[in-house]
């Protein structure tokens, strides 16, 4: 959950902690049975939370610690868990940790707990190395002396006001073990770990060409991680009931990525390969292999994850002509998008990734049939991707923006109902389609089919453990069992198509034609005893 986008109790515009407790039985309807908060801490939100100050509270414009501690709560009595993100890589420049590296200066104990360094050339002008920020630029900034000349520089393969830490330093690992013992003791059931393979670096900081990273690769992946990751599980196994650790891990080798789900390691992890793959038959049914296949020789739960807060919106890019994921092919010149094509297969892949085996992220908004917001006046983007590229990355905000809960006109109840600020990005009027209480009306609405879907994935025993196996299916068709009493059909190809025989329709994403399933639609159905 983006909290600052999902629901605002205080009439700010901005969403919180209030807002939250307020939707809770909203989440408990859908059928959600854990809620992922992305950071709340107390942060100057250069990059929506993900600069950390103090990662032992609440950010004052999302409430207070105390409220967080009630919300758990609360949730906790609706069958709802809470997960936290927590962010080891870096934190943000007001972390005090950084203010007293900036002023104990160079070769301190302080600036160990990061990667300062002097510069490259005659006055130490040129960064330490060629390293580029993932937000574009230089992977580096240079400190000021108080004379004003220039200092040290410091690692941030963020933005500026992320610097990385130093995970060779002890300081670094007792305070994150203490960090997840805080949440832990609070009754949270798990934590995502925030960029989580790329804590470790190289130290001798040496320049590299990304297109051809040497392995060892200098700060991605790197073996030393696996040691903090078991160190980790151990605490959380140290605790009464089920606490889990869930890695953001974007790796392009499945079996590099399965390292991290070793059986004394993390639990889960997101599964980007899924995510990014195009709306095609055969990629899709590749990708789920290759996810399957990874991770059942360490025993892990496979995820299926369609959407997030950094990714293009799924229902805009399947309605594009290139339906798959690339950060690197985000473009300001916007591609062409048919939006009810876009939502029809949105509406399939809902009912493909909640059928195969494993754990189902969904990200607010998706299962209301949100869209990317891609003409938000650019004078209310917020978000450091745009920036640092210098626009040609049109950045993350088109993905963030308010839910619409009720009305006809924005800001649709975001705020309460009846209350009219402003929310901190605008909504598209178009979105009085789409609102949560209209959809909750209506049976035929992206709403109904996630509630019917989450339903009926609790209610049948063969989708919590059954067995994945192929079925035989014609062209541009993926279909698959789980176990014997489950089938689902999925139809990509042009033209409707017949179904296999069965004992009775569970779902479907779109009607029947005379008993055929249409093109872009999902079935589930029940199988002959
Ligand atoms: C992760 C987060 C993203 C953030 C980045 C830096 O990728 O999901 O939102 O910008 O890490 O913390
Ligand atoms: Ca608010």
């Amino acid at each position: 959950m983006y909290v600052r986008s999902f629901a605002d109790g205080n009439g700010d515009g901005i969403g919180d902690l209030a807002g939250v407790r307020a939707k809770l039985p909203y989440l408990r309807d859908l059928g959600v049975d854990a809620i992922w908060f992305t950071p709340w801490y107390p942060s100057p939100m250069a990059d929506g939370g993900y600069d950390v100050a103090d990662y032992r509270d609440i950010d004052p414009m999302f409430g207070t610690l105390g409220e967080a501690e009630q919300l758990i709560k609360e949730a906790a009595d609706l069958g709802i868990r809470v997960i936290v993100d927590i962010v080891p890589n870096h934190c943000s420049d007001r972390h005090c940790w950084f203010q007293e590296a900036l002023s104990s200066g160079p070769g301190s104990r302080e600036r160990d707990r990061f990667w300062f360094r002097a510069g490259r050339g005659k006055e130490g002008e040129l960064p330490p190395n060629d390293w580029s920020s993932i937000f574009g630029g230089s992977a580096w900034t240079r400190t000021q002396n108080e004379d004003g000349t220039g200092g040290e520089w410091y690692l941030h393969l963020f933005a500026p006001e992320q610097p990385d830490l130093n995970w060779d330093n002890d300081d670094v690992r007792k305070e994150h073990e203490d960090v997840l013992r805080f949440w832990f003791d609070r009754g949270v059931a798990g934590v995502r770990i925030d960029s989580a393979a790329l804590l470790f670096k190289d130290a001798t900081l040496p320049n590299f060409d990304p297109d051809n990273a040497p392995a060892p690769h200098p700060f991605s992946d790197r073996d030393e991680l696996h040691e903090v990751y078991r160190s980790w599980r151990a605490l959380a196994d140290g605790y009464a009931g089920d606490r889990i650790l869930i890695g953001e891990i974007w790796l392009p080798d499945p079996e590099r990525f399965a390292r991290y789900l070793r059986p004394d390691e993390m639990h889960t992890a997101f599964n980007f390969d899924f995510l990014a793959c195009p709306w095609e038959p055969e990629r899709l049914r590749a990708s789920i292999d290759a996810t399957l296949a990874a991770h059942a020789p360490v025993g892990a739960t496979a995820t299926w994850v369609l959407s997030n807060h950094d990714v293009t919106r799924h229902v805009t890019r399947y309605g594009r002509k290139d339906t798959k994921f690339e950060f690197a092919a985000k473009t300001s010149a916007i591609p062409e998008v048919d939006l009810e094509l876009g939502t029809r297969r949105a509406r399939a892949a809902a009912l493909l990734t909640l059928s195969l085996p494993g754990a189902v992220y969904i990200y607010q908004g998706e299962e209301l049939g949100l869209p990317e917001v891609e003409d938000l006046p650019t004078g209310a983007l917020q978000d450091p991707m745009f920036f640092r590229s210098n626009g040609t990355d049109p950045g993350r905000d088109g993905c963030r923006v308010p839910l619409p809960w009720d009305g006809a006109e924005p800001p649709f109840g975001f705020s309460g109902v009846g209350a009219s600020a402003e929310p901190w990005l605008p909504q598209p009027s178009s979105w009085s389609e789409l609102t949560a209480e209209g959809q909750a009306r209506l049976k035929a609405s992206m709403l109904s089919l996630y509630r019917d879907a989450l339903r009926i994935r609790r209610s049948e025993p063969e989708l919590q453990d059954g067995p994945l196996r192929w079925l035989n299916a014609p062209f541009g068709v993926v279909a698959f069992g789980r176990g014997d009493g489950f089938m689902c059909v999925l139809n990509l190809s042009d033209s409707a198509i017949e179904l296999p025989g069965h004992a009775a329709l569970l779902l479907a994403s779109e009607p029947l034609e005379n008993g055929r399933l249409p093109s872009d639609s999902a079935v589930w159905l029940r199988s002959f005893a």
